[in-house]
């Protein structure tokens, strides 16, 4: 029968939540949007048609939800900060390099910070941590560690560790977008109701780090994987949709505006989101509060836009307000997707997974877990048992 929401939790969280719908009863009736149907009614066949239909998803995505973004600027400049071949006792090489975007004084820099595995006889692959928590948590010193970069197991694992900062490139606040990356490449007044919101922003600077890993020896660009937890788990999957050099996106408890189906209303909704985080979409995302049936796409699309590429989705059984089942369901519901490339997608029968029972597919993976709103070693282990699998580090 697979996982379903633990009863008690409903009651509690329903009780504390008035307002907010954890009851699966209440879900109302919706249609998700045909992945295959393009807006002039053409069916899409074959992987041949994909491309057309697929420009035409990502199109509706920045119109209406997280904004359109602008290219590279022309004077964007790598600078490496520092090189230490004896980092984490050898194990690896730490990279500093900072990503530049102007010459002026106060522009915001990209500080990536990179463990290369010390251990290989070719360039390496590279997970790359969208940290929207505090930056202790990507410490280059080591001497603070936390799961939720834990370097040394990616390491260990033969990927390159990487992360920045989210508020590197744009601070996580409703500033009328005159701070970080908006202040410096447009002007407010031009702002439009399709203008890129803070998730593109930060999903931007994932695709610059991108930019220097082609330039650089060490990171295999072609087998490179974009993550992130919560509201960097929405960016993460906006990050793989918008820039197809990522051969993996994983989204970690990502929930509303990330992998949840919006079209459910359970746990947090559109209005709620929009609300609180005014900044994080493309203002046109604000029309469809409490509208969710008149969207022209729905979450399981922005899913579909990875393949024929890998994409985790993971959930976590206490998140309710992170929608679980409506993670599961948009992961399943890509399935059409990557039929056009021959793969399974999650390829089940439809029930979610039990508790803690990883269903690694083709191309398409999910997990719920036990325990809270964060992301873990179990998250991070799960997500590279996909990675090596999908990117071929290992014979399957
Ligand atoms: C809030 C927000 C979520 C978000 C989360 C996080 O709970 O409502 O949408 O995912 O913060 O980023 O931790």
């Amino acid at each position: 029968m697979g996982w379903q929401a633990n009863k008690e939790l409903v009651e509690t969280l329903s009780s504390k939540q008035p307002g907010v719908n954890y009851r699966e009863e209440r879900v109302p009736n919706y249609v998700l949007p045909d992945i295959l149907s393009c807006a002039d009614g053409r069916a899409v066949h074959s992987a041949a048609d994909w491309p057309a239909r697929r420009q035409e998803i990502l199109e509706l995505f920045r119109e209406h939800v997280y904004g359109r973004s602008p290219a590279a600027p022309a004077g964007m400049r790598f600078e490496t900060v520092e090189i230490d071949p004896k980092a984490m006792n050898g194990a690896a090489t730490l990279k500093r390099i900072n990503i530049h975007f102007s010459e002026q004084a106060d522009a915001p820099v990209l500080r990536l910070v990179m463990f290369v595995p010390n251990q290989r006889t070719a360039p390496a692959p590279a997970f790359l941590l969208i940290c929207n928590r505090g930056v202790e948590n990507i410490d280059y010193t080591r001497k603070i560690k936390s799961d939720f970069w834990p370097a040394e197991r990616i390491v260990e694992r033969g990927y390159v560790a990487a992360a920045f900062f989210n508020g590197d490139i744009d601070p996580d606040k409703h500033d009328g977008f005159v701070n970080g990356i908006h202040g410096l490449l447009e002007r407010p007044e031009a702002r439009t109701p399709s203008s890129w919101g803070t998730l593109a922003a930060w999903a931007w600077g994932a695709a610059r780090v991108m930019d220097y890993w082609v330039t650089d020896p060490d990171v295999d660009d072609t087998r490179c994987v974009v993550t992130g937890h919560s509201r960097g788990g929405k960016t993460a999957l906006w990050a793989g949709a918008e820039d197809t050099r990522f051969a993996m996106a994983v989204s970690n408890e990502s929930g509303c505006g990330g992998a949840a189906l919006s079209r459910r209303c359970y746990g947090e909704t559109l209005s709620i989101i929009n609300k609180a985080m005014p900044h994080w979409f493309c203002s046109r995302f604000h029309d469809y509060n409490g509208r969710e049936e008149a969207l022209p796409l729905d979450q399981h699309l922005l899913v579909a836009l990875m393949a024929p590429r890998a994409v985790y989705i993971s959930s976590a059984d206490q998140d309710l307000w992170a929608d679980p089942r409506g993670e599961f369901l948009a992961a399943q519901a890509a399935t059409p997707a990557y039929a056009l490339f021959a793969r399974k997608g999650l390829g089940n029968d439809g029930a979610m997974p039990d508790l803690n029972t990883p269903l690694l597919g083709d191309g398409v993976a999910y997990h719920v877990r036990e325990g809270s709103h964060t992301y873990s070693l179990y998250d991070w282990d799960c997500h590279m048992d996909m990675a090596d699998r999908e990117l071929k580090l290992k014979p399957s």
